[in-house]
């Protein structure tokens, strides 16, 4: 395919986010050649920055990135940035990023094509695409992309005017909301096996499945971002958006193609059948937990509420383990079961799905009630990539009639190695104009629909936190939500 012709205005572009993930991502697209001769990258920031300096802060980012397999093309690829300064709530300082698109289209190829790409906090996405608008940076010849980082608001009501503000200046099909969940390959996987396989669709339902599993666990803690996470929690950082997008790529009927409004209707159907749980009843259907002081990977480290930028009575949930129900005719009766957290036993991300119990067992069990071990299909997400099923075989030596064994597909190191990271597939497809793994307008509101309760409930109401240590699984209560319905977590 032919490369790319763009410019990308990066905002937020000293940051965080940027050094870690962006900055790689573009440059490995380079690599690849997907952006080439015709392409620029316009970092904007606050400060006074020459080109040069900026290019150092890229050419370290860069060269510390371990996915990285070479550094080949790095030096030409950085001659392709250029530094600009803009102070984001002025919009009389966009008239320097107006010129700034002028110079670099007269020096690159790039049709013209704009894509203006926000790794900021929220609190200006307004702001920025007024101004691009108000000062014609969005008037082009070409196409004008936007790409929006999370959080989309911090509930459907605010979701609602932030889309209404940025809807001025793009349209739903020039929008990219990210979740970069949708870009991590095992994500984009789960469609695969599940419609690339006659396997498991006919058993992909209430009456042989049992329970699903989803768990996305985290060691480390809130780091620096104490402001952010106060106001956001658990449910607003990870549950809204990723763990709701795993749900329903689990969870959605096959789609009639895979063209990208195709899926997003089939999608968006799941998120609107998940059982709608009264305010009474949250805390029968979803648990919270805070992070205690504990051990992550070997260190001792502090309590939630410990952190920098947190306040020392915080009510906001490091931790959520939710029991929904998809209410259709596919999925009634299944509970799907999710948990994240921070400061957990480990980092992983997985899905579990449990499958029902042959209607009769005739196999003698060495094990207290007699039973077969449970037919679970695995998938993991990261930090290793496979899938495991699990079956039960004769067992030749052993004191039982069978064994459990374990079939696996592990994504090979080479494979590992394609894409330094989800957000490059991400910038990928937003180039090539496909949407399929963004977060459509009405897939974000009926997940704020559907958290909205849970955040109001809980944020009324003082839990007793902090409740789990550091290092450890979670409150116990994450326990009770399963083991009430007969089933536990699996640590497979
Ligand atoms: C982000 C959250 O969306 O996802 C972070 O804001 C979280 O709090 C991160 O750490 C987890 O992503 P990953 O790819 O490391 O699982």
């Amino acid at each position: 395919t032919q490369p790319f012709k763009v410019a990308i205005a990066l905002f937020g572009a000293t940051g965080d986010l940027s050094r870690r993930k962006l900055l790689p991502s573009i440059f490995h697209l380079f690599q690849e050649g997907s952006l080439k001769d015709d392409f620029a990258l316009i970092a904007v920031g606050r400060r006074d920055m020459e080109d040069a300096d900026f290019r150092e802060v890229a050419r370290n980012s860069i060269s510390d990135n371990d996915k990285l397999e070479s550094l080949e093309g790095l030096e030409t690829f950085l001659q392709h940035i250029h530094y600009v300064k803009v102070s984001v709530t002025d919009s009389a300082s966009y008239a320097a990023l107006k010129e700034k698109f002028d110079s670099v289209e007269k020096m690159y190829d790039t049709a013209g094509n704009r894509l203006f790409y926000l790794a900021m906090p929220p609190q200006f996405f307004t702001a920025i695409t007024d101004s691009l608008r108000i000062s014609g940076v969005t008037e082009t010849k070409g196409y004008k992309k936007l790409i929006i980082e999370k959080p989309f608001g911090k509930d459907y009501e605010s979701a609602h005017r932030l889309n209404e503000d940025i809807s001025k200046s793009f349209r739903e099909h020039e929008i990219f909301r990210i979740d970069h969940y949708l870009g991590k390959e095992m994500v984009q996987n789960i469609e695969v096996i599940r419609f690339s396989n006659s396997l498991f669709e006919p058993l992909w339902n209430n009456h042989y499945v049992s329970n699903v599993q989803i768990t996305s666990s985290e060691s480390l803690g809130v780091l620096d971002r104490g402001e952010y996470y106060e106001r956001s929690g658990a449910v607003r950082d990870m549950f809204q958006n990723h763990m709701l997008q795993i749900v329903s790529l689990l969870g959605m009927e096959p789609p009639i193609s895979l063209n990208s409004d195709d899926i997003r209707e089939e999608k968006i159907k799941v998120l609107k059948s998940l059982r709608k749980v009264e305010k009474k009843d949250i805390n029968k259907y979803f648990v919270r937990g805070q992070y205690d002081e504990g051990t992550a990977e070997g260190e001792d480290v502090p309590g939630y509420r410990e952190e920098e930028d947190v306040n020392s009575a915080s009510n906001t949930p490091t931790f959520i383990a939710a029991r929904l129900f998809i209410d259709n005719f596919r999925w009634a009766g299944v509970p799907f079961y999710v948990r994240t957290g921070k400061r957990m036993r480990n980092k992983e991300t997985k899905i579990v799905v449990e499958f029902k119990e042959v209607p009769k067992n005739l196999y003698y069990q060495n094990n207290a009630d007699d039973v077969l071990a449970k037919n679970l299909l695995v998938i993991r997400i990261q930090p290793n990539e496979s899938i495991t099923l699990h079956l039960n075989v004769k067992d030749h030596a052993g004191e039982q009639d069978t064994k459990e064994i374990k079939l696996s597909y592990s994504v090979d190191n080479q494979d590992l190695s394609r894409t330094v990271d989800a957000y490059e597939n991400l910038i990928y497809d937003c180039l090539d104009g496909d949407a399929t793994n963004f977060t459509h307008y009405e897939e974000l509101m009926n997940a704020w629909s559907f958290v909205d309760p849970i955040n109001e409930v809980w944020e009324k109401d003082i839990a007793p936190f902090p409740n789990y240590r550091s290092g450890s699984d979670g409150p116990v209560k994450s326990n009770l939500l399963l083991s009430k319905d007969g089933f536990k977590w699996w640590n497979v």
